[in-house]
């Protein structure tokens, strides 16, 4: 396990104002000495932006937004936000190029914009990258990977706040997992391909895609990860709990 790992609770289209008094339980586990290393983010649906940040005030959790517009300035845009918005918001990440928007017309040139975008309200990013199952089949992970890194990043500066988050798109929300050499070998290959793009050493990794209570300890054996973006089980806060307290043990 390295360092300060980051568990980044993606809420996706879920949670009303009830369910975020579960996280009360989450916030008092953060401020016990052994898990303050933990770097936990929540991304919950831009309604409740404003009452997370109420709630983890007196916390170290962050939070985020799940998405952003590509245009830098206010436009006629009707039901969408930008980088500008959430920045005032009060948000400090957002998470960019899910599989979930790029099924619905995200490609890497408006990711790269709203990257941009995003860096310029000086909101960090998480990037996510990952191969559809037929990709996959087809021996094109690495392919597909390379051109969501160069493309989506192009003409960025070389960035240590980025945190890239690895998702294979036949993982998320199906239960499955990718083989851990596999996805110990998958990270490693990341890793080259952005020191090869931006000569950046040590950029941080998470794995995201079906992360869950049961299989944490088997994906916290792959000591490159630098922590997880999780869907599903991060709406219930016994769940993420169980995730965090199995990482940091
Ligand atoms: P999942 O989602 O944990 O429900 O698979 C992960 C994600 O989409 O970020």
């Amino acid at each position: 396990m390295t360092n300060n790992m980051f568990f980044i609770a993606n809420w996706k289209m879920f949670g009303d104002f009830k369910s975020v008094n579960s996280v009360k339980k989450v916030i008092k586990l953060s401020k016990i000495k052994k898990y303050k290393k933990a770097q936990i983010i929540y991304c919950p649906p831009f309604t409740l932006i404003d009452r997370f940040l109420n709630l983890v005030k007196n916390s170290k959790i962050t939070v985020g937004a799940q998405n952003c517009h590509y245009s830098e300035k206010p436009g006629p845009f009707t039901g969408s936000i930008n980088s500008d918005l959430i920045k005032s918001s009060g948000a400090k990440y957002v998470i960019i190029g899910h599989s979930e928007n790029r099924v619905t017309g995200d490609t890497n040139q408006i990711i790269n914009l709203k990257i941009k975008s995003a860096l310029k309200k000086k909101l960090k990013v998480i990037y996510c990258i990952g191969e559809t199952l037929n990709e996959k089949k087809k021996n094109k992970t690495n392919l597909i990977l390379r051109s969501q890194i160069i493309h989506g990043l192009k003409n960025i500066k070389k960035n240590n706040s980025i945190i890239f988050a690895y998702e294979p798109v036949w993982s998320i929300g199906t239960g499955i997992i990718p083989k851990i050499n596999n996805l110990e070998k998958q990270i490693y290959d990341i890793k080259n391909m952005i020191f090869k793009f931006w000569k950046l050493k040590n950029p941080k990794i998470i794995y995201g895609g079906s992360v869950n209570s049961k299989n944490i300890s088997e994906l916290n054996k792959i000591s490159s990860i630098n922590g997880f973006l999780v869907g599903g089980a991060s709406q219930n806060s016994k769940n993420f709990i169980d995730i965090i307290k199995k990482t940091i043990n």
